[in-house]
């Protein structure tokens, strides 16, 4: 398996042991004020870098090398720092925090843009090619 699939997978495994973590202590607590944080923890943590790393998997490795490595620094720090803040923000932090969210937005925007354009650089691949 290439590396850049294993350090998506590592994160994500993280945040969804984290999430689920979260989850189980808001059903013990009852205290549910902050579920959408957990879901975006879940969703672009667990979920969509679980994805990300599966892909380059599947094509051997990402068809541009960079790509894949800015693809992977800017979603993983995306969802880490998108994460707190959301919490922040749903705990009645609007103004200090609102104004700041277009930033961790934008990085998770970014790197979900690297991986398109990584997945359309798979189309040029041969069929059936599987490269180091
Ligand atoms: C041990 C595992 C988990 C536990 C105990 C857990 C627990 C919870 C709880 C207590 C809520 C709030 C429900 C409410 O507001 O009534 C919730 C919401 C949610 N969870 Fe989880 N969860 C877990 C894993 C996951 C995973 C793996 C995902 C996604 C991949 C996920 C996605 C969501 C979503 C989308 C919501 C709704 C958020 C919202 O209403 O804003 N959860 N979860």
């Amino acid at each position: 398996m290439p590396r850049i699939s294993l350090a998506f997978f590592t994160v994500a495994a993280l945040c969804g042991l984290t999430g689920m973590g979260w989850g189980t202590f808001m059903g013990a607590t009852q205290h549910f004020e902050l579920a959408p944080a957990h879901a975006h923890l879940n969703l672009l943590g667990w979920v969509s870098l679980s994805i990300m790393g599966g892909f380059y998997a599947l094509v051997g490795g990402p068809p541009n090398r960079l790509l894949g490595w800015v693809n992977f620094t800017l979603s993983a720090a995306g969802v880490i720092v998108l994460t707190p803040m959301l919490a922040l923000l749903l705990a009645g932090n609007e103004k200090t925090i609102g104004p700041m969210m277009p930033f961790p937005e934008l990085t998770v925007i970014l790197g979900m843009l690297c991986f398109i354009a990584n997945v359309l650089l798979a189309w040029r691949k041969p069929a059936g090619a599987v490269a180091a």
